[in-house]
């Protein structure tokens, strides 16, 4: 049997030499029987994926959240459950312009992704180190992001293709404003804050709705690089901000953010005089003061960096009963363009790997796609009549969301519904053979079924019309009393 160091092929079977390929003579050509070989070529030709489009450089480590104050009284989320309660999470931080080998002293904002692995989900909050953004619109994001990345011509950076879209897009002015401030080279990933930036909600056990500003509080201070400096370690160290962030939890010395959150209520936001949803404006901290919520500890690096950062998907559509999302337009167009980059980045069945998976038991009706490695049976479809099968739970609905008239809601589109005239009127415009033929399809079909499943539906065909009903229930056996209510 094989040791825990015996080398062996991705089937598993003992490797006898690792040095030499397998040739016709010591000097003749390669076999292609030579199946390490080939294992071993081919793995390697598929071992990297797209990077991220944004953000492709970064760095994570895992660590806990621990809450410090109550807010139970805006937010059920079972993260905030009580004092002292811990959840295991995963932060990345990153740079936005550049490459995945990209350097990471580059006057860029820094990406401040946040997983937290609840007990009712993994909740995610991808921000930056800045608490506003260029642009309000996700329709204006794939233009700004190209002026961000190289001329398609040159393949440089290009300086007019950023000042050209920033000076027609002076919304963008808080962000740049910030971006070339001292704050635009931040010292490695532990000394800035985080940020969500856009507004977001939360919801308390009474269905009450309040709209929240995420903010992250370093605790090892705010430090910053002069652009000199930053263009020595870029030259000497490209990935300072990797090595300060991994050797930092290496050697024990454990970043820490404070958690805090700004609070608006739905009617002070009916009467702010800024739009409360534009993720280019902050709410003033006298008015909408910080109240504390946790304390973040990072204290685990990963054991390897593609499966764990590269693969890592985190999604602002990734929310919980508790937290949610607010009207901000951009954020509606994040919530589409996360998990739909990671379906086409990673693969469709992202969410099973071990750094996306929720850690708390999860039942969905999701079955196959490429590399599904879970083994799930059947039902794979709800509604089903399976006592045991995975239900909706309606406790944790969301409240409506109030626009003036009209409210954002899931509609219960079996409202007045009326299902059986207009099958009755087919029903009787059909000749007696065509209505037999009906019967005898539906009876063919309908045999095996279970009983219950049988009654449910022939009460329906009864309600259609009553010799319809009674004719498959006939045919089956099934007494014409019992499809009668
Ligand atoms: C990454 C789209 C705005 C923060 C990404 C990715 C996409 C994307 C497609 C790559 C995801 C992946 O492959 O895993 C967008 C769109 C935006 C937008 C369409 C506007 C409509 C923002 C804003 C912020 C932000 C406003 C911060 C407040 C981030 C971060 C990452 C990221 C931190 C990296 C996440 C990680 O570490 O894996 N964005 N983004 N983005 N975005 Fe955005």
């Amino acid at each position: 049997m094989s040791s825990k160091n015996t080398l062996t092929t991705a089937n598993g079977a003992p490797i006898a030499d690792n040095q030499n390929s397998r040739t016709a003579g010591a000097r003749g050509p390669v076999l292609l029987d030579d199946y390490q070989l080939v294992e071993k070529l081919a793995h390697f030709n598929r071992e990297n994926i797209p990077e991220r489009r944004v953000h492709a450089k970064g760095s994570a480590a895992y660590g806990t959240f621990t809450v410090t104050n109550d807010i139970t009284k805006y937010s059920y989320a079972s993260v905030f459950a009580h004092i002292g309660k811990q959840t295991p999470m995963l932060i990345r931080f990153s740079t936005v312009g550049g490459e995945r080998g990209s350097s990471d002293t580059a006057r860029d904002p820094r990406g401040f992704a946040v997983k937290f692995y609840t007990d009712q989900g993994n909740w995610d909050i991808v921000g930056n180190n800045t608490p506003v953004f260029f642009i309000r619109d996700a329709l204006k994001f794939p233009d700004f992001i190209h002026t961000q990345k190289r001329d398609p011509k040159t393949n440089l950076k290009s300086p007019q293709m950023m000042w050209d879209f920033w000076s027609l897009s002076p919304e963008s002015l808080h962000q740049v404003t910030i971006l070339f401030s001292d704050r635009g080279i931040p010292d490695g990933y532990r000394h800035m804050h985080g940020y969500g930036s856009h507004t977001y909600s939360v919801i308390n056990a009474d269905g009450q709705r309040f709209w929240v500003k995420w903010h992250f509080r370093t605790e090892q201070g705010i430090k910053n690089i002069h652009p000199d400096q930053a263009a020595k370690l870029d030259g000497g160290n490209p990935d300072s901000a990797q090595e300060d962030l991994f050797n930092a939890i290496k050697t024990g010395n454990f970043p820490k953010w404070r958690l805090f959150m700004q609070v608006m209520t739905e009617e002070q936001a009916n009467q702010h005089a800024e739009n409360p949803f534009d993720v280019t404006k902050v709410w003033s901290q006298k008015t909408f003061p910080l109240i504390e919520v946790g304390v973040v500890e990072l204290n685990r690096n990963p054991e390897n960096y593609f499966s764990e950062v590269e693969q890592a998907a985190f999604a602002p559509s990734n929310v919980v009963p508790g937290v949610g999302l607010s009207p901000d337009k951009m954020l509606q167009g994040r919530v589409f363009a996360y998990a739909d980059a990671q379906r086409y980045r990673i693969g469709t069945n992202y969410q099973q790997l071990p750094v996306n998976a929720p850690k708390c038991p999860y039942h969905n009706y999701q079955r196959d796609g490429a590399m599904r490695f879970t083994s799930e049976g059947a039902p794979n479809y709800e509604p089903n009549s399976i006592e045991s099968a995975p239900k909706q739970q309606p406790q944790y609905a969301e409240p409506a969301l109030h626009f003036g008239d009209v409210t954002a809601d899931r509609h219960n589109h079996r409202v007045d519904e009326d299902y059986y005239s207009q099958p009755r009127a087919l029903f009787n415009l059909m000749k007696d053979d065509q209505k037999q033929l009906l019967i005898d399809n539906i009876t063919a079909s309908m045999k095996t079924v279970s009983k219950d499943v049988q009654i449910r539906q022939l009460k329906h065909f009864y309600r259609v019309a009553a010799p319809y009903g009674e004719g498959i229930a006939k045919a089956l056996g099934i007494d014409v009393n019992l499809i009668k209510s």
